[in-house]
C-alpha cells in the first residue's frame, strides 16, 4: 500500500492533479497495486488565511509518506519569492531531494519547435542538482538602498552535495542504458571555484565508471547545442541555476511546459513528482491546462515507487494520446479540455 501525498497548490495546479489521479485509479486496478492519498493544502490560498507556508512539522508529517505528488505553487497574490522558497524550496531542501530529474523526450516531431528534428533527435535527461548552488540563498546586501549598494548572492557548492549528485548522475546513465554518455554542464572557463569543484569530482568519480562515456560543456554552449544538435545528448548532470534554465529550453524542445515533468529525488527518503510548468495563473478553472506534465510526473512517482511497469504504461499512453488525439500541447489550443485529454489517458491505459 503506497502512501502518497498529495499537494495540488496554486493557480492550475488541483486541475492538472486531478487527471493525474484519474490515470493512477485506472493504473493501480490495471496492474493490481494498492496506495492511499492524503491531500495538504500547502499554497496561497493557504497563506493568505494562515500566515503559514509550511512548518517543520508539515515536513515531519510528509516524512511519513513514500512519495508526494504536487501540481504548482505561486500566485500573482504573494509576492513573488515567499511561496517559492517557503512551500516548494522548502520541502525540496527539508527533505533533502538532493536530484531535481528531468527527462526531455520529444514524443511527436509536429511539436518540436526545431525544424528538421524528429523523436530519436530529442530523448535526454537533465539531471539537476537540487539542494545547493545559488539556492542556497547566501548573500547579503551591504549599503542597501544607496547608490553604493551591492548585493552578493553566493553560489554554495559543498564536495559531499556535488559528489553524491555526480554519482547519482553516473549510476542513472549506467541504468538508462541508451548511450551511455554523460556530459557535464558547467562554466569552468569563468567560474572558477564552484566548477573546479564539480570537474574535480566529476572527472575522479568518472573512473570508477569505464563504461560511461564522459564529456564537458560550457552552460552557454550547451544552450547552443540544445537547439543545433539535441541528438548529441544522453544524459547531462549540473548545478541549481544551469539546471534550473536549461531544463525550460529542454520544455519547449519537446513540445512545451504542458508536458514536461520532473522528479525531486531524495534516493533515500521521500521523493516528490512535479509538472514543471507552474501554476499558469490565467488559465485557473477554464479546464485548458495541458494535464500530460502532472501525468508524465506521476509516471515518473510510480517508475520511482518500483512500480515500472504500470510507469511505462502511463508513459506509452501519454505518447498515444499526443500523436493520435492532440492538436496542440499548449493550453487552449489541444482540440480537448484538461479533463478531456485525462480521460483520454485513462481509456488508453484501460485498452492497453
Ligand atoms: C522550477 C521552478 C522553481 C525553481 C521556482 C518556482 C522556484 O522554476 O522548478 O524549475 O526555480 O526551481
Ligand atoms: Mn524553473
Amino acid at each position: 500500500m503506497y502512501k502518497i501525498a498529495v499537494i495540488p497548490g496554486d493557480g492550475t495546479g488541483p486541475e492538472v492533479i486531478q487527471e493525474g489521479l484519474k490515470v493512477l485509479k485506472v493504473t493501480a486496478e490495471k496492474f493490481s497495486f494498492e496506495y492511499q492519498t492524503t491531500f495538504f493544502d500547502y499554497g496561497a490560498k493557504y497563506y493568505l488565511q494562515t500566515g503559514k507556508t509550511l512548518e517543520d512539522e508539515d515536513i515531519e508529517k510528509l516524512k511519513n509518506f513514500d512519495a508526494i505528488y504536487l501540481g504548482a505553487i505561486g500566485s500573482p497574490e504573494v509576492r513573488p519569492g515567499i511561496l517559492e522558497k517557503g512551500v516548494l524550496l522548502k520541502l525540496r531542501f527539508s527533505l533533502d531531494q538532493y536530484i531535481n530529474l528531468r527527462p526531455i523526450k520529444l514524443y511527436d516531431e509536429r511539436f518540436c519547435p526545431i525544424k528538421g528534428k524528429v523523436k530519436e533527435d530529442i530523448d535526454f535527461v537533465v539531471i539537476r542538482e537540487n539542494s545547493e548552488g545559488l539556492y542556497k540563498g547566501m548573500g547579503e546586501f551591504r549599503q542597501k538602498g544607496t547608490p553604493e549598494e551591492i548585493a552578493i548572492q553566493i553560489s554554495y557548492n559543498t564536495r559531499k552535495g556535488v559528489e553524491r549528485c555526480i554519482r547519482y548522475a553516473f549510476e542513472y546513465t549506467r541504468r538508462r542504458n541508451r548511450r551511455k554518455t554523460l556530459t557535464l554542464c558547467g562554466k569552468t572557463n569563468v567560474l572558477t571555484f564552484a566548477w573546479d569543484l564539480w570537474q574535480r569530482v566529476f572527472d575522479e568519480v568518472a573512473r570508477e565508471y569505464p563504461d560511461i562515456q564522459t564529456n564537458y560543456a560550457h552552460i552557454d554552449a550547451t544552450c547552443m547545442w540544445f537547439v543545433k544538435s539535441p541528438e548529441w545528448f544522453d544524459v547531462i548532470v549540473t548545478d541549481n541555476m544551469f539546471g534550473d534554465i536549461i531544463t525550460d529550453l529542454g520544455a519547449i524542445l519537446q513540445g512545451g511546459m504542458g508536458i514536461a515533468a520532473g522528479g525531486n529525488i531524495n534516493p533515500q527518503g521521500v521523493s516528490m513528482f512535479e509538472p514543471i510548468g507552474g501554476s499558469a495563473p490565467k488559465y485557473t478553472g477554464k479546464g485548458a491546462i495541458n494535464p500530460l506534465a502532472a501525468i508524465n510526473a506521476l509516471g515518473m512517482m510510480l517508475e520511482e515507487l518500483g512500480e515500472s511497469s504500470a510507469a511505462k504504461a502511463v508513459e506509452e499512453a501519454v505518447i498515444k494520446v499526443v500523436r493520435k488525439k492532440l492538436k496542440s500541447l499548449s493550453a487552449g489550443k489541444m482540440g480537448y479540455s484538461t479533463f478531456q485529454v485525462g480521460d483520454l489517458v485513462a481509456e488508453e491505459i484501460n485498452n492497453s
